[in-house]
């Protein structure tokens, strides 16, 4: 058990889910850590502080302010070493991905310098809404991690998603998280992501793109930050926000500006991971001037762009690893693999085009991991936090043989 002598902050919300809580602490208790807990207002509708002071051996706390003594919200924000946020209901939600700060448990969470895991709970149609959602990949975004809901009976009535994921679930979760940061050969590796489009100029108005959105590449950088290593991010142009304080991203808009980032960075990287779709021509000049509406048809010149990843393969020294993606639409293992070795890769992740779900701004992946020993093995449909967990995990096989 990795949980032993970890310093863990449970926040109980406003959730039926709540109720199963004096049994987390009692788990976790079991497991070595240490626990304190902090309840919304709303929580003790729905389980007992006292229930929970007496498994915890510890007061339990609400208030920012009790009487005239102060609880220190900054001071437990730095105690932790994880802070778990179960159930996390709808409004809690809410208040996180937007830094409200109307009771303890918001003002700890804004001053948490340990990892935060939330695990929702709520009712299919509120889980299913747009705003929590939005919420959530905020809280991505931020770098928490958010604990798969269960499928079953709900406070409703109603069968579907939303269930607050089971007491030893999250106990599991928590104990694999340490388990990987301490043990994981990721540890302290430098690691190079390149992720999301590419925009060519054609002229100040207008691009060549692509319908990448970068989630699967961003998705990899949280998983690699998530097992101790350093990343380097180079993004492409995409609304998605990186605010991960263990992930540094350099921002970029065409596939030069992709190419010069990724060859400074490749040079002190161990691993490089090229999920990025780069656009493999550009336009031979871009105007200066918005192009005007003239002839029935236009013709623009393209010129080929430097293949990155190819480059990076010519450059590759011993102990680096290089990673790349394919996308393949027919004699799929053939071309990825024929990829792998033209482009001196490691490893390739090919890409199915053909499963819904799968593909460009999907949240879903379907993958196929291939590797220069002669590994092939094909993922199931996953979201692409799991095929990154999945993707990560054989890198660290490969680093580690
Ligand atoms: N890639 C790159 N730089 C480029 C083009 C592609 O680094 N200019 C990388 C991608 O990030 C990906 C891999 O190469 O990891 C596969 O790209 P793909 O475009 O499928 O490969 P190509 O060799 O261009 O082959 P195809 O003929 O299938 O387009």
């Amino acid at each position: 058990m990795q949980l032993a002598g970890k310093k863990i902050i449970l926040a109980v919300t406003g959730s039926i889910a709540a109720y199963k809580t004096p049994h987390l602490v009692r788990l976790l208790v079991k497991a070595g850590a240490e626990v304190r807990v902090l309840t919304t207002p709303a929580a003790e509708d729905f389980v007992s502080p006292l229930a929970l002071a007496t498994v915890s051996k510890h007061p339990v706390y609400s208030n920012v302010a009790d009487g005239t003594a102060w609880n220190n919200h900054v001071e437990m924000g730095r105690w932790a070493d994880a802070m778990l946020i179960a159930p996390c209901s709808a409004n809690t939600l809410a208040k996180m991905a937007n830094g409200l700060c109307d009771n303890l448990v918001c003002a700890v969470y804004l001053s948490a310098i340990c990892p935060v895991f939330v695990a929702p709970a709520m009712d299919e149609d509120m889980w299913l809404h747009a705003s929590t959602k939005n919420n959530l990949d905020k809280l991505r975004s931020y770098g928490n991690y958010i604990i798969p809901v269960a499928h079953g009976e709900l406070a409703s009535g109603l069968v579907g998603e939303g269930r607050m994921a089971e007491p030893e679930d999250l106990v599991s979760y928590l104990d694999s998280y340490f388990q990987k940061k301490n043990n994981s050969p990721l540890k302290g590796q430098k690691v190079l992501v390149t992720a999301g489009p590419t925009y060519e100029r054609i002229d100040p108005v207008r691009f060549i793109g692509n319908f990448s959105s970068g989630k699967m590449g961003i998705a990899l950088a949280e998983a690699l930050a998530a097992q101790g290593a350093f990343v380097h991010l180079v993004l492409g142009p995409t609304h998605l926000q990186v605010l991960n304080k263990n992930i540094t991203t350099i921002r970029v808009e065409s596939a030069e500006d992709m190419y010069n980032a990724s060859l400074r960075a490749f040079q002190d990287a161990d691993i490089a991971i090229l999920s990025a779709a780069v656009a493999d021509y550009r336009p031979a000049e871009t105007a200066p001037e918005k192009i005007k509406k003239r002839g029935d048809t236009l013709d623009i010149s393209l010129v080929k762009n430097k293949d990155i990843l190819a480059t990076l393969g010519t450059l590759k020294k011993d102990g680096q690893l290089l990673v790349g993606f394919a996308l393949e639409t027919t004699d799929e293992l053939h071309h990825a693999t024929d990829k792998m070795n033209r482009k001196n890769a490691d490893m390739i992740v090919l890409n199915s085009l053909k499963d819904a779900g799968a593909g460009f701004g999907h949240d879903t992946n379907k993958v196929t991991l291939i590797d220069k020993t002669g590994y092939k093995a094909e993922l199931p449909l996953m979201t692409k936090q799991q095929v990154a967990e999945a993707i990560v995990n054989h890198i660290s096989l490969l680093k580690n043989a």
